[in-house]
C-alpha cells in the first residue's frame, strides 16, 4: 500500500513513518519543514534501511499536491500536517486557521478528485476543552478553549460533513492525548521550534542541563499532588496505532481516543524522569498556566476492542527514551536542512 503522509517530518510524522516502513509499507512524505527538518526523514530511512519520497511542499499549493498525486498510485492518507501550539495560536489565530482549514481543505479536493477516500486526521484531546469527568471518552460533549482546538473540532465537522455528500469516503479521526518518548534507536525525537510549551522536551531540556529549572504550573489543583494531570502516550505507540487505524478502514467517519488511560501528575513525571536520567530536575511552583485543566486521561475502550490497539509503553519507558533522545542530540537535530524535493535514501 502506497501512503501518503503529510506533516511526515514532524514528530509524530517521523515515527509515524518509520512504523510504516517497518510494516513495508511504501510512504511518501509531504512537509513544508515550517516546523522541521527533513535531517528528521533522513534518520528515518537510517533506522528502517528503507527509502521512500518526500516532497517539500505547503499543503495549501493544490497544484503541487496534484503533482505529487499524479505521480504516485496513493491510497492512503495520513494527515498529520498543521500548526499545533496552544498559546501560539491565541496570539496567531489567522495563521493557524488558514494554515491548518486551508491546506485540509486542498488536501481533501485533491484527494477526492484523484478518488483517494481512505483518510486518517489527526485530531487532539483539545476538542474536548475542560473535561466533565475522566477518563474521556469519545462522546464527551467537544468545547474549544483555544483557536488551535478550535480548528480540530472545525476539520472534524466539514471531514464528517465530506462523508454525508459521498459516503464512500473512509475517516479516522485519531484524537492524541499526550504524545511522548522517542525511538528507542535515540535518533529521532521531538525538536520543538520556538518556545518549549509541553511537559516533557521541558523536563528534558532541565535534565541535560539547557534550563536551570522547570516551573511547575500549579499545585493547588484537585488532583492527588494539586498538581496537573496527564495521559502521556508513546510516540511509538501511536505510530503503531496508525498502522492498526489503516487496516480497520471502512467507509464512514470513526472517531479514537488514543491514549494509555492512565493520568500521571506533573511531579511524577519529574520523578520518574529524574529516575530515568539520573539526574536532578529542579523545580518551582508557579501559578497556574491559563487554559489548563486539573486532569485528562481516556478511556481506552474503543481503540482497545474496534481497532485491537492498545499503548504497551509506560512512563518510564517514555521518559528513558526521551532521555536517550536528549542526551545523544542535546540540541536536537541541529543541522539545519536546504529545502528540496529528493529521494530520501536509505
Ligand atoms: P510537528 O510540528 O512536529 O509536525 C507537524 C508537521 O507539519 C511539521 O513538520 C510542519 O513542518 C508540517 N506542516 C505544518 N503546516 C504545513 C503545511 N501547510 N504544509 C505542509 N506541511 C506543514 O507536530 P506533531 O507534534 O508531530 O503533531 C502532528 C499532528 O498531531 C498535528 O496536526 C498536531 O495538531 C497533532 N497533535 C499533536 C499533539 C502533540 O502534543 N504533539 C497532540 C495532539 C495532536
Ligand atoms: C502537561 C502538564 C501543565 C509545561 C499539550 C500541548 C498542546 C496540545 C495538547 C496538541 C500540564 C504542566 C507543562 C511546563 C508544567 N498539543 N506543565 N510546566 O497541557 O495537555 O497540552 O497537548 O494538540 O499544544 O501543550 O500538555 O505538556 O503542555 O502540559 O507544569 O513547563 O504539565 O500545566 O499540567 P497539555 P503540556
Amino acid at each position: 500500500m502506497q501512503v501518503l503522509v503529510t506533516g511526515g517530518a514532524g514528530y509524530i510524522g517521523s515515527h509515524t513513518i518509520l512504523e510504516l516502513l517497518r510494516a513495508e509499507l511504501d510512504v511518501i512524505a509531504v512537509d513544508n519543514l515550517s516546523n522541521s527538518k527533513e535531517v528528521a526523514l533522513q534518520r528515518v530511512a537510517q533506522i528502517s534501511g528503507r527509502s521512500f519520497a518526500c516532497h517539500n511542499i505547503d499543503l495549501r499549493d493544490g497544484a503541487a499536491l496534484n503533482m505529487v498525486f499524479e505521480e504516485y498510485d496513493i491510497e492512503a492518507v495520513i494527515h498529520l500536517a498543521g500548526l499545533k501550539v496552544v498559546d501560539e495560536s491565541i496570539q496567531q489565530p489567522l495563521d493557524y486557521y488558514d494554515n491548518n482549514l486551508m491546506s485540509t481543505l486542498r488536501l481533501c479536493e485533491v484527494m477526492a478528485y484523484h478518488d483517494v477516500k481512505k483518510l486518517l486526521f489527526s485530531s487532539s484531546a483539545m476538542v474536548y476543552g475542560e473535561p466533565q469527568s475522566v477518563p474521556i471518552s469519545e462522546d464527551s460533549p467537544r468545547d474549544a478553549t483555544s483557536p488551535y482546538g478550535m480548528t480540530k473540532i472545525i476539520i472534524e465537522d466539514i471531514l464528517a460533513d465530506l462523508y454525508a455528500a459521498d459516503k464512500t469516503w473512509e475517516i479516522s479521526l485519531l484524537r492524541y492525548f499526550n504524545p511522548a518518548g522517542a525511538d528507542k534507536s535515540g535518533l529521532i525525537g521531538e525538536d520543538p521550534k520556538g518556545v518549549l510549551s509541553s511537559l516533557l522536551p521541558y523536563v528534558s531540556q532541565v535534565a541535560i542541563g539547557n534550563l536551570p529549572r522547570l516551573c511547575v504550573f500549579g499545585n493547588d489543583y484537585p488532583t492527588k499532588d494539586g498538581t496537573g494531570i496527564r495521559d502521556y502516550v508513546h510516540v511509538s505507540d501511536l505510530a503503531e496505532a496508525h498502522l492498526a487505524a489503516l487496516y480497520a478502514s471502512e467507509p464512514g467517519v470513526e472517531v479514537y481516543n488514543l491514549g494509555t488511560g492512565k493520568g500521571y501528575s506533573v511531579l511524577q513525571v519529574i520523578e520518574a524522569f529524574s529516575n530515568a536520567s539520573a539526574r536532578p530536575v529542579p523545580y518551582n511552583i508557579a501559578k497556574r498556566r491559563s487554559g489548563d485543566v486539573p486532569a485528562s486521561y481516556a478511556d481506552t475502550t474503543k481503540a482497545k476492542t474496534k481497532l485491537g490497539w492498545r499503548a504497551t509503553r509506560g512512563l518510564a519507558e517514555i521518559c528513558e527514551d526521551t532521555w536517550r533522545w536528549q542526551s545523544q542530540n542535546p540540541n536536537g537535530y541541529e543541522v539545519y536542512s536546504v529545502k528540496v524535493n529528493k529521494n530520501i535514501q536509505a
